[in-house]
């Protein structure tokens, strides 16, 4: 049983932050000009990230109150219980041990948890995915027909779906190209557009679809999974590669179909041979897995050695997390200023803005990540928060976000606190030889004009421009104020050397412990997500009435029997 939440409002640090934010003004410009030491004081550098918090709406002070919370709500004693195994996933009783996914070989003392040793099979299972992504790789692995498989369809939905996506695109420069290229796809929509789009081009000789969920009870990923088997069997029989016949179909299963799951046993009920599905542990959270065996496409698309080094990444912010003193420890003062910004500021949202078009899946990523983790309105005892949990986490990459939504946080009422992301070296360096004869030069590096508007809009953000510098370049006085930018509008930046596979390990890491630091906080179970529940339950009542049963459409509300008779009556 682990240890009841201490409730945040009730700590004299909190009550100390009150009276901190009472006589709070945020004034970057004037932080700055008075203090040069303000921005080397508070980088820190955590693995290869290097952390510049200096333009957030924090003095020293705030950052003192905030660690000494940290310690008030016993964070470092929950870390210690989730780094080793406690049942900290109370609702589920479970042990959330994401950390031990990505320890390293051989690590001592072995964890040993629950009567498991832990690392001797996570290091089995990593062994068994490495060999199996070698066998497609080299082609050792074949369709039956006996020819490679060159596309891979991984098929699953939340955790089983976003974190491959997102690391997919992220490595995508890791692939291979050319003759033995290997493209992956992701079907996660119960929208039967989407495996209808995926699947229509593709060969299914040189097809391998990975049915990828935890539970292997997700309707829309059995429903996509089914979908798939129907069209393998169906362009199979017709382009004459196999018989019409259960065995030949079976064997078609066999050959093209793999499943990375928790649930071995539903696994061949679908018809998956054991031998070809990858396991993982119930204390894996969907949203924590991408660097499990749910990460089987990219240790196809990347290779195992790669996927390694994404795992040793991970590790590398796990050490700093368990280990650095809270002052200087990445995600816990990251955590601790969204709560700051959140609890006392009345931040609704946070933008996460990679300036990395690699990383474009990135906040969707986030999303589920932050927002089924900490969208709670109860503690992991079961009594209600006692303060504002869980802000919406939302974003695009720079530079596409400057011309659709940066105005607003620019210059609108809200506070929305942003981490601008990006790495020094690019992974296409592309050269503008032309130039435009005016602002860019011949030969501008134009991953250099990339950064130049990271640094410019963290600066715009942070400092703003008063109405006298407005005036100062002869703007008519009726327009002056809608030129003026407050400024004040914090921003944490984070810069790596470059997009690497270990990198990028390292920014997940470092985003799934600010979720959890905050969970503590607030007293959260991050872990559980029990409020996806009702609708799937409900989407499940309710499709009878889509279908025709007149019964259940009078069963259900005024609203619902209306939106389901137009679905009706206007289907083609
Ligand atoms: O519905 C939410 C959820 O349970 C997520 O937490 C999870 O990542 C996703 O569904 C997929 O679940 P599974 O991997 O079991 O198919």
């Amino acid at each position: 049983m682990t240890s009841s939440p201490v409730d945040p409002t009730t700590t004299a640090s909190w009550g100390d932050l009150y009276g901190h934010y009472q006589e709070f003004q945020g004034d970057l410009r004037g932080w700055f000009a008075a203090d040069p030491g303000r921005a080397e004081r508070m980088t820190h550098v955590a693995g290869d990230l290097h952390v510049d918090l200096s333009k957030n709406l924090a003095t020293d002070e705030t950052l003192g109150l905030l660690v000494r919370l940290a310690h008030e709500v016993r964070l470092p004693e929950r870390i210690e219980a989730m780094f080793t195994g406690e049942h900290i996933n109370a609702t589920e009783d479970r042990a959330v041990l994401h950390t031990a996914l990505r320890r390293a070989p051989g690590a001592q003392p072995p964890l040993v948890v629950d009567g498991q040793d832990v690392d001797a099979d996570v290091q089995a299972e990593l062994d068994k995915v490495g060999a199996f992504a070698d066998e497609v790789r080299t082609g050792a692995w074949s369709g039956i027909t006996g020819k490679p498989v060159r596309t891979v369809v991984n098929i699953g939905i939340g955790g089983s779906d976003l974190g491959p996506v997102m690391v997919y695109e992220a490595l995508k420069p890791y692939g291979r190209t050319g003759s033995d290229a290997l493209e992956v796809r992701f079907v996660s929509n119960i929208d039967p557009t989407d495996v209808a789009q995926k699947t229509a081009d593709l060969d299914p000789e040189t097809t391998l679809f990975i049915v990828a969920s935890k539970t292997f009870g997700t309707l829309e990923t059995l429903t996509n999974a089914r979908l798939a088997r129907a069209w393998l069997w169906e362009r199979l029989i017709a382009a004459g590669a196999i018989e019409d016949d259960d065995d030949a179909k079976q064997a078609a299963v066999k050959a093209h179909f793999v499943a990375v799951s928790t649930a071995l046993d539903k696994v061949a009920d679908f018809g998956i041979d054991p031998a070809n599905a990858f396991g993982f542990w119930d204390w894996v959270g969907g949203r924590y897995s991408v660097d499990s065996a749910i990460g089987t496409s990219l240790a196809i698309a990347f290779g195992p050695d790669v996927f390694r080094e994404l795992l040793a990444g991970f590790r590398t912010v796990d050490e700093h997390f368990r280990s650095t003193p809270l002052e200087a420890n990445v995600p816990v003062l990251m955590g601790m200023l969204n709560v700051w910004y959140v609890n006392f500021l009345g931040a609704h949202t946070h933008a996460v803005l990679p300036y990395a078009q690699q990383l474009h899946r990135f906040p969707a990523y986030l999303q589920q990540l932050t927002m089924e983790s900490n969208g709670k309105s109860v503690r992991w005892d079961g009594t209600p928060v006692t303060t504002q949990t869980g802000e919406i986490f939302w974003g695009e990459p720079g530079t596409n976000g400057q011309h659709a939504f940066y105005q607003l946080i620019h210059q609108g009422t809200r506070l929305i606190p942003a981490d601008f992301i990006a790495v020094a070296t690019p992974a296409y360096p592309l050269t503008d030889t032309e130039g435009d004869g005016k602002a860019v030069a011949p030969g501008a590096d134009v991953h250099e004009l990339f950064l130049a508007n990271f640094f410019a809009q963290t600066k715009a953000l942070a400092f703003g421009k008063t109405a006298e510098e407005v005036r100062a370049e002869g703007t008519p006085e009726e327009i002056v104020p809608a030129r003026v930018f407050s400024g004040n509008r914090p921003t944490t930046s984070i810069l790596a050397p470059a997009l690497t596979p270990s990198v990028l390990g390292q920014l997940v890491a470092l985003y799934e412990h600010i979720t959890f630091v905050q969970g503590v906080v607030w007293g959260i179970d991050s872990f559980d997500q029990w409020g996806v529940e009702l609708g799937k339950k409900l989407a499940l009542e309710v499709a009878p009435a889509v279908s025709g049963d007149d019964a259940a459409l009078a069963a259900q509300d005024s609203s619902t029997q209306a939106l389901i008779r137009y679905y009706r009556e206007h289907r083609a």
